[in-house]
C-alpha cells in the first residue's frame, strides 16, 4: 500500500482508525491484504476531506450536456451568490465544482492520453481548473475504472489499465477531486478482488502523482455496492467518500430507499473517509419542498458530501434558502466527523442523532411515512447525560426553545424532517433560550 505525505498531517484525527493504520503498516500489509473480505483496519491518510466535501457536481442538473462555459457560469454563481447570512455560497463552504461524465473525446491520444472535448472544453480541463481556481474555488472530474464510463453510449474511455498514467494527467491539469465509476468492467472485472485493485490501482496511482507533481485529489470511490459488492468495508482504505447507493433520482421512494441504506452504515465514517448517498437533488422537480429538506436535514445527519445537483442560475429563492442553510451545513461539516446514529425507528418514525464537536447533539426526527405524526425521543436516548436544561434549536425554523424536560416530542410533516441542534446547559449556568 503506497504511504506518502507531501504536506504535514493538519492535526490529529481518527485516533480508532489511526491504531490500526500502525499495526496495518507494521503487518507490511498490501492492497492485496484488503481482498480477503476483512474490514480493513486503517483509513486512506492523504489529509483530505477532514470534512464532507462540499460544493457542485453537473449530473443531476445538466447530464451529460456538460462545458466549459456552464462549468465556469457556476463556479461564478458560487463565488457571487450572497446568502441572507451575509456570506457567499463559497464562503458558506461550497467549494468543489465537479464535472461529471462527458468531458472527453471518446478516443485517446496517440500517447494513450485522455484528451478533452475541445467543442465543450476549449481550455481544456486545466483551463478550466485555472479559472476555477482563480475564484478560490477547486475543480472535480469523473472517470470510471472499467473500459468505458457510465454514459456508454457515447463511448468515452474508461482508465482500466491506465490508472497511473490518468492519474499524472489529472495532475497536472490540477484537479483536486476525482469521481471514479465502476461501469463497463472488462471480463472478470466485477468480482470483489477485481474491484478493489482496479480501486486501489487508482489510488496508488494518485498517490504517486501527488508525490510527483505535488497536486492532492480528493478520492471518491463510485462503486456504489454494485455486483453485491458492499464498498464500506474496503472503502475507508482505498478512497475519501465511497457512493453507497444506486443513482438518486427525484421522487421520493428512491431518496427514501438510498436513506434507509446509509443510515446503518454510520461506523464507517469519519474525518476523511464518508458515506455518499449521492448528490443533493434539491431545485429539481420531482420532489416536494418538504422532501428536498428532508435530503438537505438527512444529508447534514448522516455527514455526507452536499454536492449540489440544480442549475444554479435561475435556481429560486427556495432552493437557495435550503441549499443556504448554514444551520444545516455547520451540522453536516462538524469537526468531529461523526455521522448520526439512528436511535429509534417506529414503524417510520425515525430519531437520528449526531454528537458534534462542542458537546452539542443534533438530533433529526425524521418522517418517512404518508402522514403527518409526532415523533418522540428523550435526552438519554440521543446521547445525554443529566443537564439541567435543553437548547433545542430547530435550525430551519431559526428558533430556541429552553425545556428542562428530559421528554421531547415534535409533529413532523409526512416525509418531513425536523432538525434540532441541541445545546446541554448545565445545573450552575441555565440561561434562557432566544
Ligand atoms: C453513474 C453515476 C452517476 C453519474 C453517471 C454518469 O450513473 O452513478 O452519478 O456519474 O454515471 O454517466
Amino acid at each position: 500500500m503506497t504511504r506518502f505525505r507531501t504536506t504535514p498531517r493538519p492535526r490529529a484525527r481518527r485516533p480508532r482508525l489511526r491504531a490500526g493504520f500502525a499495526a496495518l503498516a507494521l503487518a507490511g500489509a498490501t492492497a492485496g491484504g484488503l481482498l480477503s473480505g476483512a474490514a480493513p483496519a486503517s483509513a486512506l491518510d492523504n489529509g483530505l476531506a477532514l470534512t464532507p466535501p462540499m460544493g457542485f457536481n453537473d449530473w443531476n442538473a445538466i447530464g451529460c450536456s456538460v462545458s466549459e462555459s456552464f462549468i465556469k457560469q457556476t463556479a461564478d454563481f458560487i463565488h457571487t451568490h450572497v446568502l441572507p447570512s451575509g456570506e457567499t455560497l463559497q464562503q458558506s463552504g461550497y467549494t468543489y465544482v465537479n464535472i461529471d461524465d462527458c468531458w472527453a473525446k471518446t478516443s485517446r491520444d496517440s500517447k494513450g492520453n485522455l484528451v478533452p472535448d475541445p467543442a465543450k472544453f476549449p481550455d481544456g480541463i486545466s483551463g478550466t481548473a485555472d479559472y476555477v481556481h482563480g475564484l478560490g474555488l477547486k475543480l472535480g472530474l469523473y472517470n470510471d475504472s472499467g473500459t468505458k464510463t457510465c454514459s456508454s453510449s457515447h463511448g468515452f474511455p474508461g482508465s482500466f489499465q491506465h490508472e497511473a498514467q490518468d492519474a499524472m494527467t489529472f495532475a497536472k491539469w490540477h484537479v483536486d477531486y476525482l469521481k471514479d465509476d465502476n461501469c463497463n468492467q472488462a471480463s472478470g472485472q466485477g468480482t470483489r478482488s477485481a474491484t478493489i485493485k482496479r480501486y486501489t490501482d487508482m489510488r496508488d496511482g494518485l498517490a504517486a502523482a501527488r508525490a510527483a507533481t505535488g497536486q492532492a485529489i480528493v478520492f471518491s470511490i463510485c462503486q456504489k455496492g454494485d455486483n453485491g459488492i458492499n464498498t464500506e468495508d474496503w472503502s475507508p482504505a482505498v478512497g475519501n467518500l465511497w457512493r453507497t447507493t444506486g443513482d438518486v433520482h427525484t421522487n421520493w421512494t428512491r431518496l427514501d430507499s438510498i436513506i434507509d441504506k446509509n443510515i446503518p452504515l454510520a461506523a464507517s465514517a469519519g474525518p476523511g473517509a464518508w458515506n455518499d448517498p449521492d448528490m443533493l437533488e434539491v431545485g429539481n422537480s420531482g420532489l416536494s419542498d418538504t422532501e428536498q429538506k428532508t435530503q438537505f436535514s438527512m444529508w447534514a445527519e448522516m455527514a455526507a458530501p452536499l454536492l449540489i445537483g440544480t442549475k444554479l442560475a435561475g435556481a429560486s429563492s427556495e432552493t437557495l434558502t435550503i441549499l443556504g442553510n448554514t444551520e444545516v451545513t455547520a451540522i453536516d461539516q462538524d469537526s468531529l466527523g461523526k455521522q448520526g446514529t439512528q436511535v429509534s425507528n417506529s414503524s417510520g418514525l425515525r430519531v437520528l442523532a449526531k454528537k458534534l464537536s462542542n458537546g452539542d447533539i443534533a438530533v433529526a426526527f425524521f418522517n418517512e411515512t404518508g402522514s403527518s405524526a409526532s415523533v418522540s425521543t428523550t435526552a438519554s436516548k440521543v446521547g445525554f447525560g443529566s443537564n439541567a436544561q435543553y437548547q433545542q434549536r430547530d435550525v430551519w425554523a431559526h428558533k430556541t426553545t429552553t425545556t428542562s424536560s428530559t421528554s421531547w416530542k415534535v409533529t413532523v410533516p409526512s416525509h418531513g424532517t425536523v432538525l434540532w441542534r441541541v445545546h446541554p446547559v448545565a445545573a450552575s449556568t441555565t440561561s434562557s433560550g432566544s
